[in-house]
């Protein structure tokens, strides 16, 4: 795992879109991208809006989700669906038909999760998943608990996550629903390189968790470590809790030249 502790906020968006950059521009043809929604990739995603509008061409990718909530019917302006149209896919001048997520207005939820399981299962590989971590170590929504070999299911929420998340719905908790569809961290560690960007002292200890601490169900970030190629991706308050942070920092400023990400 290579961990980048950046100044701002805004530099470590400009790494994450380096990433996706290269995965796009480096495919000969056909790319498939994970995505996260959640405010952690907002400031790549403007820079990748930035790098489009530039000429950077999006036509060749796919986009997968990591999840969606169960229950919110489509088209609801907090669906992650419509989240993510709205944040990156449209401006990216992205087919909607190739912009891919569960089905959390099914009728059956079961049977929704376990046909995204087969439709990201029948794609993949997926070249880059963004990534970000909730503050209980969360990654899509595979709260504390979940199998670190888990696949597409329908979880519950924490009523921590549904804290943080309210804002999102007017400050109004019972408004977050309470189940949603998630890629299991087995689905999302077949990606080829996962990129996880956190922000902000209140992720430090989920940073920490993930980076550091033994990999366990009850940190399920800490699944990052038995992947081959990750990118965490971290501003100073964010790192504050990590114990290796200046050999990280030390590691950044020594990179071989074309040594990437
Ligand atoms: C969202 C997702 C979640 C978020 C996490 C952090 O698709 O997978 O794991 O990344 O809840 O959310 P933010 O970035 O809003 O702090």
């Amino acid at each position: 795992m290579e961990v980048v502790v950046l100044p701002t906020p805004e530099d470590c968006g400009r790494v994450v879109a380096d990433v996706v950059t290269a995965a796009v521009e480096g495919a000969p043809g056909e790319v498939i991208i994970g995505l996260a929604t959640g405010s952690s990739p907002l400031l790549a995603y403007r820079e990748l809006v930035a790098r489009h509008a530039a000429g950077l061409r999006f036509d060749a990718v796919t986009a997968v989700l990591l999840d969606e909530y169960v229950g919110l019917p489509a088209g609801h302006p907090e669906s992650y669906r419509e989240v993510i149209r709205r944040e990156l896919t449209d401006a990216l001048g992205m087919d909607p038909a190739r912009v891919h997520g569960p089905d959390g207005s099914a009728a059956d939820p079961l049977q929704a999760a376990g046909d995204y399981e087969a439709l990201v299962t029948g794609l993949r590989p997926v070249a880059v998943q963004v990534l970000g971590i909730g503050a209980n170590g969360h990654v899509g929504f595979n709260e504390p608990g979940s199998s670190l070999a888990s696949r597409t299911r329908v979880k519950t929420l924490t009523e921590q996550t549904r804290r943080d998340n309210a804002r999102f719905f007017g400050g109004d908790v019972d408004a977050v629903p309470r189940h949603v569809l998630t890629q299991g961290l087995g689905t999302i560690s077949a990606a080829e390189h996962l990129v996880l960007v956190a922000t902000g002292e209140a992720k430090a200890a989920a940073v920490a968790g993930a980076a550091e601490g033994p990999v366990t169900t009850s940190c399920p970030g800490s699944v990052l470590q038995l992947h081959p190629h990750v990118t965490l991706v971290v501003d100073e308050a964010a790192a504050g809790r990590l114990q290796r942070a200046d050999y990280a920092r030390y590691v950044l400023t020594h990179k071989l030249v074309g040594q990437g990400w």
